[in-house]
């Protein structure tokens, strides 16, 4: 069976107060728009039409490069001074069908793109439902605490759906239906086809309104039904930033507590965030404030946090990672990260290395057993395996026109408070003396020493004492004074 699915994309949202159109505001990492497109196609859809309006060339853009198979249609909107368009969910409705030439048999699901926790599931089950009871219509509804501002369910003796009824239209005794329309409807899409001209505008808001199908269903004698979804907050819209706001807690809590589920030990679900795209394995151990962000992977057994901000990493098994951000860095199996450090794109940390404390790195590979432990920075380099490089040390990549690499061969032993001025190769087992600028290559095996050679000078501290003595009787003999500080008290 043909089901096609629309997605009602074309609102601004005034209410976000935004530049960014409502529908690419983010929650859980993904727009709101993708959230909606990715429980779409879980469905199984044979196409997928989003109507855009508002910054229709930004969604447009968005949508071409998240889901490439999804059609867009474009509903004209109105702007400030121009011609008055015609608007309405039903309007817009018409405008994906147009789009597509010709509407095959079967189902169509329109639903809305303003909805971030709707599922795949919840609207499989809904179409499901419609088409085993072969009927028209079917709105897929909810039962809600404050209905206001949403179309309410109007059903009939035998408890079918006898209109769907806007806010604004509403009279004091519907306006009490607790039942609501989630903006999510089924049609057959040969009676669909039909009713769409025989909806008109003459309501409060002279809006074409979808739910007016309901309307013309029964007209003709059709059934329209209702499916009331449990779970209502898989409906629930966002119109400003308080709900984008408590929308993205409440992903956030359903995302932790999946992962709690498949078996990840989280300290603190209300201080831990994870992204929709991340992807955890069992017995990892998330502490307090961590953020684990886009395509994050993390590995068996690995533990991070406390306080720590991931984004694009891939954390190996095993691996710890204490009060750390990081873009963009993998890090291999039991090594260590932090307290403190910074990890930029390109860091890769291959096994049981270490990047320790106030340690910055960049395009820097760090090979398996190598440790960078402390206070340095290491960009552009490469670290061979099992060598450690000393406290405080420098890898200047930058000569001010260009970025050059830095390599340190396997099992080296630098000293602290070096630098390394690249282009620059430091071979295999070679040693560096404390506070050595290394400009040349250091060979295999050698030690590099760039500091002046110590000198002490003995009695030193004696010989200044008498000079500061010397120095202190000169200038009680030979120095006027000062005279009185008050003008008054001297006299002349
Ligand atoms: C609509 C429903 C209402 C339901 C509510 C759920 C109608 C007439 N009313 O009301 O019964 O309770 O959703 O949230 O359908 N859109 C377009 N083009 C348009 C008009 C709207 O793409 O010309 C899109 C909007 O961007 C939005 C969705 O359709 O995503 C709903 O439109 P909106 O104007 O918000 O409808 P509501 O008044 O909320
Ligand atoms: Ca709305």
């Amino acid at each position: 069976m043909s089901l096609t699915v629309i997605v009602l994309a074309a609102g601004g949202g005034t209410r976000m107060k935004s530049k960014t159109v409502k529908v690419l505001h983010r929650i859980g990492g993904r727009t709101l728009l993708d959230h909606v497109l990715h429980a779409v196609h879980e469905v199984g859809p044979t196409r997928v039409v989003t109507v855009v309006g508002t910054q229709g060339e930004q969604v447009a853009a968005h949508v071409s490069k998240t889901y490439p198979d999804t059609s867009l249609a474009h509903q004209p909107v109105s702007t400030p001074g121009g011609p008055s368009v015609a608007y309405g969910t039903a309007y817009a409705v018409r405008v994906a069908i147009e789009s597509l030439g010709t509407l095959e048999d079967g189902t169509v699901l329109v639903v809305t793109a303003d909805t971030p926790l709707l599922q795949g599931a919840a609207l499989k089950a809904f179409a499901a439902e419609h088409d085993a009871a072969q009927r028209a219509v079917s709105v897929l509804s909810g039962i809600v605490a404050d209905p206001f501002g949403y179309g309410r369910i109007v059903r009939d003796a035998d408890g079918d759906v006898e209109a769907i009824v806007e806010e604004k239209d509403a009279t004091p005794e519907q306006r009490e239906i607790a039942e609501i329309n989630s903006g999510i409807l089924a049609f057959d899409a040969a009676f669909l086809r039909e009713a769409l001209p025989r909806i008109g505008n003459d309501n409060a808001k002279g809006e074409y309104y979808l739910t007016d199908a309901v309307q013309v269903a029964r007209d003709a004698g059709l059934t329209v039904g209702a499916h009331v979804i449990d779970d209502v907050m898989q409906t629930e819209g966002v119109n400003d930033r308080a709900q984008l706001a408590a929308l993205g807690r409440e992903l956030n809590r359903r995302i932790v507590d999946r992962w709690m589920r498949e078996g990840v030990t989280v300290m603190d679900p209300a201080t831990t965030w994870i992204e929709a795209d991340v992807v955890l394995s069992p017995d990892v151990t998330i502490l307090p404030g961590t953020q684990l962000l886009g395509a994050t992977v993390v590995g068996e057994d690995a533990v991070i946090g406390p306080d720590t901000t991931l984004k694009d990493c891939e954390i190996g098994p095993g691996a710890r990672v204490v009060r750390t951000h990081g873009e963009l860095a993998v890090i291999g199996p039991d090594a260590t990260v932090g307290p403190f450090s910074y990890l930029r794109p390109g860091t890769q940390l291959g096994a049981r290395g270490k990047i320790g404390t106030f340690v910055e790195t960049k395009n820097a590979v760090i090979a398996d057993d190598a440790k960078v432990p402390h206070l340095s920075y290491v960009g552009d380099a490469d670290i061979g395996e099992g060598t450690n490089i000393g406290a405080g040390t420098i890898f200047a990549n930058y000569d001010g026109v260009k970025k050059h690499r830095t390599t340190v061969g396997k099992g080296a032993r630098t000293g602290s408070n070096n630098t390394f001025v690249a282009p620059v190769r430091i071979g295999d087992q070679a040693m560096t003396g404390g506070g050595t600028v290394v400009r040349k290559n250091v060979p295999d095996g050698a030690l590099a020493v760039s500091a002046a050679t110590q000198r002490n000078l003995e009695g030193h501290a004696e010989r200044r004492a008498a000079k500061l003595e010397r120095e202190q009787v000169t200038r009680e003999t030979t120095d006027p004074g000062l005279g009185p500080t008050d003008p008054g008290a001297g006299g002349s």
